[in-house]
């Protein structure tokens, strides 16, 4: 079973990940993760913290020769802004965060619960996922983020192979899927930085290359679709998940929503078995198992709660009204959200895998992925 937890402040000493359960004899590579750690540090509408960091890991555990050793696996990242200890408290809580709900909870300051709350956390989840990914790589798996939606402004799909749609991403600053817009994206964050005021956004994450059955019917937490939506809502301002057509499933009658069968010998070879889904409506994900079409995942992000003109708000030591404390913030973190997404997905994703075809061994995985293969063609 593949589990991980984080820790750390988004002022403390750092940010780490544990991650047990993960086989061994996967290659890894610092290199890897420290690129992802920096897309999430990017986009247009980042604060003046993201100046301040330049994220690398440091594998403390659970790695020899660069290889994973099956034990579990310590990733450290520093954090160059660490001045917690020197740091005061907030009067004001800030709407839209746990400042006032998580210091009442806990019985101590907004400080105790904003550090923790923050999105700094993230950096930590991503070095894990980055991580996994190099198992997921040696099984064809590819997990891929952009963005779909910013404030009002919606980019038109663009179908493709992931390899091309990659490339476009990494152009735009605001990690979508057209660059060429990127100038109007970049207008819309400015004039909302110049009102004092924040942005949030659509997110799209696709999985191909998936094979039938991760996830199972049998038991509600066991549902891949469930805890997909789990790990996606679990990040900072994503506050609605979507699978496959989602909400809009929901406005069509069935036989514009399910998606036929059919079947293509010539394809039997693949991990579709040669089963041919003329759509894809159901997004991968079909009674909380992979159907081995690409998976996609949707997540509304809130605009940044932190704003430079600040709403309402009370102290907390008079009880008197007052404006929200304002401390230095994103504008627009869609784009880094983004990439968050796409590694806790794939988090999920070889979580999955492990519980399907796991084995102590990379080695040990891929001749069950093949024997299950084979059984599945009637081969065995
Ligand atoms: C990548 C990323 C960056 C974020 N940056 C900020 C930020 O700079 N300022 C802020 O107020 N909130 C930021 N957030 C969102 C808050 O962390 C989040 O809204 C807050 O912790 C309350 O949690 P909730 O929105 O999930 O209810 C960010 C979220 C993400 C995913």
């Amino acid at each position: 079973m593949l589990r991980y937890y984080t820790a750390g402040e988004s002022h403390g000493k750092a940010l780490v990940a544990l991650i047990d359960g993960f086989p061994a004899g996967v290659p890894l590579n610092v290199e890897r993760i420290d690129a992802e750690l920096r897309r999430r540090q990017g986009g247009y509408g980042r604060g003046g913290r993201q100046q301040i960091e330049a994220d690398h890991v440091e594998i403390l555990s659970g790695v020899w020769r660069g290889r994973s050793l099956g034990s579990p696996i310590a990733l450290l990242t520093p954090n160059q802004d660490y001045k917690i200890e020197r740091m005061d408290d907030l009067p004001c809580p800030r709407p839209g965060h746990g400042d006032l709900n998580g210091s009442l909870k806990y019985l101590g300051s907004i400080r105790g619960v904003l550090e923790r709350a923050s999105a700094r956390e993230t950096a930590a989840r991503v070095a894990a996922g980055a991580l996994v990914r190099s198992m997921l790589d040696a099984f064809g798996i590819d997990v891929f983020g952009y963005v779909v939606e910013v404030g009002p402004i919606a980019v038109a799909p663009r179908p493709g192979p992931i390899a091309d749609q990659r490339s476009l991403r990494d152009r735009s600053v605001l990690y979508t899927l057209d660059p060429d817009r990127d100038a109007e994206f970049k207008q819309l964050v400015d004039e909302t930085r110049r009102q004092g005021d924040t942005l949030g956004g659509v997110i799209e994450v696709r999985v191909e290359g998936l094979p039938f059955g991760l996830g199972s019917h049998t038991q509600w937490d066991r549902k891949l679709d469930g805890r997909l939506a789990q790990a996606a809502m679990s990040v900072q301002a994503i506050k609605g998940v979507e699978i496959g057509l989602g909400f809009e499933a929901a406005r069509r009658p069935g036989s514009q929503v399910h998606d036929p069968i059919g079947f293509d010998p010539a394809a039997v070879d693949s991990p579709t078995l040669g089963f041919v889904r003329p759509t894809n409506h159901a997004g991968g994900l079909e009674a909380g198992m992979t159907n081995a079409q690409p998976l996609v995942l949707r997540a509304a992000m809130k605009p940044i709660a932190t704003l430079a003109q600040p709403l309402d708000s009370v102290r907390l030591d008079t009880k008197q009204p007052d404006k929200a404390s304002y401390e230095r913030s994103d504008v627009c973190a869609v784009a880094a959200a983004s990439c968050v997404l796409e590694n806790v997905v794939a988090l999920e994703i070889a979580a999955a895998m492990i519980d399907k075809f796991g084995g102590d061994s990379l080695t040990e995985m891929r001749a069950r992925w093949r024997l299950f293969h084979d059984l599945a063609r009637g081969k065995s």
